[in-house]
């Protein structure tokens, strides 16, 4: 496992002044209302400061994709999406299709876990890049093709001048991967949604696809929202993790105190859950349990049922989201949500400047030597 990532570009204000972040995301929900109603998302907020790179980690069903997709309104229609977005300043809740059309693409680019879902088996990859630039830049369909070429040689294809003429199928899984990492990136997005981009790669070509993607948003100072349910493949890439449990944001810090001090025993748990080198285990150790039913009414906690550090008020009230030394206190002096608030001064949300935050009871007690014990 790579070390946690040193502070990237634009992600730190040194300033003191807190800049306007790129993305504003607050009290966000989705709704599915298919054949029964599916809290998918449930009332999330945070923010992205330009040029960050964050993690959004968490199990299957935790409601990583449908709360990213929900961003740019890519849901489906039976889908309500409840919640504020502001991206640059911009209401996309108040953008028309044809608006939002011109968003995703152009300042929000997606890379799927399946690359074959954003390539057109048909068409050579040359068509389809070229077809992206031109989409962009309106430029001739010479110095499109000459830019398609450029870019497919960026992001590492071998032979990109060759190879350009295939179709997807001729390409590996890797390959394919690296061509619509191309086509995300050529118009120089100021997001780009990862979702789950090397889940369904070998283990090598995995690494590097994760780093291609921190090196290209790197290099144009892009904001990425890597979404997977390892956390291992967050170590290294992203400066800050959020963790999704049940449609909420139950853990958010800087990725380093997400790997050397988690305060959520949800985040502990997936912890354990990584394989580890220094010590040789028969198999990895799973989350007993599952996760609650995202179409029936959850009392509490809903990591409560799965909880060994569960207490008695956990099954009984959802807690917000506060910093680690008021959970502690709320936890030892029964405080409610009032004093709660006003200790950490309102509202408090993940953003680039946020504290370890959680949003549980009872973390587990400091580490000796720790800074916040
Ligand atoms: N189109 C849909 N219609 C109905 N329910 C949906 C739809 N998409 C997702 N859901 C439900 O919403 C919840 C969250 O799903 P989502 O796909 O966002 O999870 P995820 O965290 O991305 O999981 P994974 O790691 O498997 O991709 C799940 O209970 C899922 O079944
Ligand atoms: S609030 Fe209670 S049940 Fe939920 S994670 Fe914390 S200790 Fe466990
Ligand atoms: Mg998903």
């Amino acid at each position: 496992m790579k070390s946690p990532a040193a502070d990237p570009a634009g992600a730190a204000d040194t300033s003191g002044a807190p800049a306007a972040p790129l993305l504003s995301v607050r009290d966000l929900s989705v709704t599915f209302h298919a054949h029964a109603e599916v809290r998918a998302v449930n009332g999330i907020s945070y923010d992205l400061g330009a040029g960050e790179h964050v993690g959004l980690v968490g199990e299957s069903g935790s409601g990583k994709s449908a709360g990213a997709l929900a961003l740019v309104r890519l849901v489906p229609d039976y889908a309500e999406i409840e919640g504020q977005v502001m991206l640059d300043g911009v209401d996309l809740a108040r953008l028309t299709e044809r608006e939002l059309r011109d968003v995703r693409g152009r300042r929000v680019g997606i890379v799927y876990q399946d690359p074959f879902s954003s390539l057109n088996p048909v068409l050579t990859i040359e068509k389809q890049l070229t077809e992206v630039v031109r989409r962009h830049s309106r430029v001739r369909a010479g110095k499109a093709r000459a830019e398609a070429a450029r870019l497919l040689e960026s992001v590492g294809v071998p032979n990109a001048a060759e190879r350009i003429s295939d179709y997807p199928h001729q390409y590996s899984g890797g390959m394919r991967q690296r061509a619509v990492i191309a086509m995300a990136v050529s118009p120089r997005p100021a997001l780009l949604i990862a979702d789950e981009p090397t889940t369904a790669l070998d283990v090598t070509v995995q690494a590097q696809i994760l780093e291609l993607l921190q090196d290209l948003t790197s290099e144009h100072g892009t904001t990425m929202l890597l979404i997977t349910h390892d956390l291992a493949v967050v170590a290294g890439i992203t400066r800050r993790v959020m963790v999704m449990y049940a449609g909420r944001i139950v853990e958010a810090s800087s990725t380093e105190d997400v790997f050397t001090r988690p305060a959520h025993p949800y985040t502990v748990a997936l912890h354990r859950s990584l394989p580890r080198i220094d010590e040789r285990r028969e198999r990895l150790m799973t989350i007993e349990g599952q996760p609650p039913d995202p179409s029936r009414p959850i009392a509490g906690c809903p990591f409560a049922p799965r909880c060994s550090a569960r207490i008695d008020r956990c099954t009984m009230e959802d807690p917000p989201l506060m910093t680690v030394p008021t959970a502690r206190r709320a936890a030892a002096e029964g405080w409610d949500r009032r004093m709660i608030r006003e200790q950490d001064g309102g509202a408090l949300f993940p953003g680039p400047a946020a504290p370890q935050l959680t949003a549980c009871w009872n973390p587990p007690p400091p580490a000796e030597g720790s800074p916040d014990e």
